[in-house]
């Protein structure tokens, strides 16, 4: 049999600090009512601390990691580390996080695909993997969404929190892993959802901070209508091109922006909410980190031979979908 990706390991790392409806309410004009109807958000993690960045939280996330499984360091083959909020611009996060960590032996770079960098970035290992040539790597989606986030904007610092978490792909000959992809992206949708200033195209100056352009830029609602269209038929279609349906499906991890969009794609897939994977109430939208907090969090709930569908939507517009035969059973 050919060789696929598995994952064979799961970890997360959230901050302390809680950041409450409440609390917001005190610091924007806006209410629990209106972000708990509108988004499903309840609280989210916020990083505290001078210097702390995402690579913290993900440093965090692979020392526990290595703990669990015994994995060395020195066994890793290539870090990913699918981030819209890296330490600097260059070099890369997981350059950062695999000296934080003692990784010695591999190399290691960024994917920016905004919400659906962790998607890409599994899949993009994947085929590293399937190669041949690399035994052990580690996918990291890690976010510090406060560094970015105005907090006098109501429109945007009700939504994002700051999370991270890491998988560990390993090679698998009988069956199991990553089985197949579809991973969209169409640039036009670059207006409605990003970071204006910062960039080549507008180098930070006084006047881009002043303009406040270095926090996140979104028209909601635009981005709303394609998310909720881009990841509801992106996880119709891996299901028709292979010839699953709802039943076949164990969990759907989807992306954590929107409760409405995460039930609208569950529904266009035929599935109960009872299999859908759900913690934007406690975390609210982390970017990369929503699918392997989620993962991590449901990990003792998942069997050997589920199918288990990851899908999500961000800025680009990128998108995407991964069906995974999951590989153990994670109550061990
Ligand atoms: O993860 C990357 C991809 N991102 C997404 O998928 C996010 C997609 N978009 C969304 O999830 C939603 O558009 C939001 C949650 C961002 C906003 O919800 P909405 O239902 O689209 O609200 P809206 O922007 O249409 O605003 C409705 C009203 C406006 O007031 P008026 O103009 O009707 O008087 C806003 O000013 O709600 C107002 N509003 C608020 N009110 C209380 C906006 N933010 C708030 C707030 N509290 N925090």
């Amino acid at each position: 049999m050919s060789i696929k990706a598995a994952i064979t390991a799961i970890e997360g790392y959230v901050p302390e600090y809680k950041l409450t409806n409440e609390e917001l309410s005190t610091m924007v004009e806006t209410n629990d009512e209106w972000i708990t109807s509108r988004t499903g958000i309840k609280e989210r993690r916020i990083l505290k601390g001078e210097g702390l960045a995402s690579s913290d939280m993900a440093a965090e996330a692979a020392k526990k990691l290595f703990e669990k499984t015994g994995v060395n360091p020195d066994e890793i083959d290539l870090i990913i580390c699918a981030t819209a909020t890296p330490d600097m611009l260059f070099p890369s996060t997981a350059c950062v996080i695999a000296d934080k960590v003692g990784v010695k032996n591999a190399f290691a770079y960024d994917i920016m695909a905004a919400c659906s960098g962790f998607l890409y970035s599994v899949a993009t290992a994947s085929k590293f993997i399937e190669s041949g040539q690399y035994k052990k790597v580690l996918v990291f989606g890690a976010d510090k969404m406060s560094s970015i986030v105005d907090y006098t904007d109501r429109r945007t610092c009700v939504i994002f929190g700051d999370g991270a978490g890491v998988v560990l792909l390993e090679p698998n000959e009988d069956g199991y892993g990553i089985q197949d992809h579809i991973l969209k992206s169409d640039g036009s949708g670059r207006h409605a959802l990003n970071m204006k200033a910062g960039g080549s195209a507008k180098p930070a100056s006084h006047e881009t901070v002043d303009a406040k352009e270095h926090y996140i830029y979104q028209d909601g609602q635009t981005v709303f209508k394609f998310a909720v269209r881009g990841m509801a038929d992106v996880s119709a279609e891996i299901l028709e091109r292979n010839n699953l349906t709802g039943d076949d499906v164990a969990w759907l991890v989807p992306h954590q922006a929107n409760k409405r969009i995460i039930d609208a794609t569950a529904r266009r897939m035929g599935l109960s909410e009872d299999k859908v994977m759900l913690n934007i109430q406690r975390y609210g939208n982390t970017t990369n980190g929503t699918i392997p907090l989620c993962l991590w969090e449901w990990e003792d709930k998942l069997k050997k031979g589920d199918n288990v569908i990851l899908a999500a939507f961000g800025g680009g517009f990128t998108w995407g979908a991964i069906w995974v035969k999951w590989a153990y059973d994670g109550k061990q």
